[in-house]
């Protein structure tokens, strides 16, 4: 039984077979029943337009039948500590959660984001992986420290674009926002495009903001394998330079997690990091993408997000299209 947690279990090979399989799908789309009589459990611990949507829809039309549960919410709330004394909210442990919707379900995916309280504990990523534990089911990402989803669903809009990835330049740049947010995107963006062969710059204020260990280690892995290059900058200009794609995200400084106060001197220093039509510039013509949800006039400018070079609506379309590849490859066996 195979899971898809993250795309650093998935080889470069598998994650090819996933894109084709995914524009064959985005070619058919409501010509497959692929999933008829399967049944997916959608469990939500945070809120979501795009992923809850494209996976319901997703489901739908390849002929199976989702259903949303929202712990704590619409379900009981969850304990995912091993032996504890259960006294607090949780009226249930995943050990029995998980076995239960094995029973009913064939997929079981899953959103949990970090409590962004104590990053050595978020980075286990231990909802997913309690639920990976002790399901008898496939147990797929729907976000957590990374979001594998979103990854196959920018590949799949740069492949349309660009074709090949050799000798392309994409450039990870980190924008402002408000608050702290998730680096799961960003964790995610980086794997992905170093793993199929782009050239990858990492912008950001700080070397504060380097991604976690296991990230940039992977990165590097990566582009050793791929013959390609991987370089953190914080110089606008230089990352800019000759960028085929640039993909924005915002995300919280590790070293300040849970104590982000200190942080936010930072982050305030640094909006000018927005992606505007001046930076776009000194591109060769880059192609601009993000996740969604993307506050305009602070992560891009109108002028960036509504442009032709945008892709920002193409890829989220992605969502449903790769998705259902990963549901009909993890059921596949
Ligand atoms: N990009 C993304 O996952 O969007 P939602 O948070 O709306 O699902």
């Amino acid at each position: 039984m195979r899971h898809f947690l993250s795309t650093l279990d998935w080889s470069r090979a598998e994650l090819d077979q996933l894109l084709e399989a995914s524009r064959a799908h985005k070619q058919a789309r409501k010509g497959r029943r692929d999933l008829a009589g399967k049944t997916v459990a959608l469990v939500f611990f945070n809120p979501s337009l795009r992923t809850r949507s494209s996976f319901e829809i997703g489901v739908f039309e390849l002929g199976g039948h989702a259903v949303v549960l929202e712990p704590g919410k619409g379900a009981w709330p969850i304990e995912f500590e091993d032996g504890v004394e259960m006294l607090g909210e949780a009226e249930e442990h995943v050990a029995e959660v998980a076995r239960v919707l094995s029973r009913y379900f064939d997929l079981i995916c899953v959103r949990a984001f970090p409590k962004f309280v104590d990053w050595a504990r978020d980075r286990t990523d231990s909802v997913i992986q309690a639920f990976a534990k002790y399901a008898t089911v496939p147990v797929l990402n729907m976000e957590t420290i990374t979001h594998p989803c979103q990854e196959l669903a920018m590949l799949l809009a740069l492949r349309e674009k660009l074709g090949s990835f050799e000798k392309k330049k994409l450039v990870l740049t980190w924008t402002y926002h408000p608050k702290p947010l998730n680096t799961a995107v960003a964790n995610s963006a980086l794997i992905a495009a170093t793993k199929m062969g782009f050239d990858v710059t990492l912008l950001c204020p700080t070397p504060e903001y380097a991604l976690d260990e296991r990230y940039m280690n992977a990165a590097r892995e990566n582009v050793s394998a791929a013959g390609s290059t991987f370089t953190m900058s914080h110089d606008i200009e230089s990352a800019y330079a000759g960028a085929h794609v640039v993909y924005a995200k915002s995300w919280g400084a590790l070293p300040y997690f849970g104590k982000w106060e200190g942080e936010k001197p930072i982050r305030d220093a640094h909006k000018h990091f927005i992606v505007d039509e001046a930076k776009m510039a000194m591109t060769d013509g880059a192609y601009f993408s993000h996740c969604l949800p993307l506050r305009r006039n602070v992560k891009a400018t109108d002028g960036v997000v509504s442009s032709e070079r945008s892709l920002v609506i193409e890829e989220a379309e992605n969502r449903l299209h790769v998705q259902k590849a990963v549901m009909c490859r993890l059921l596949a066996g």
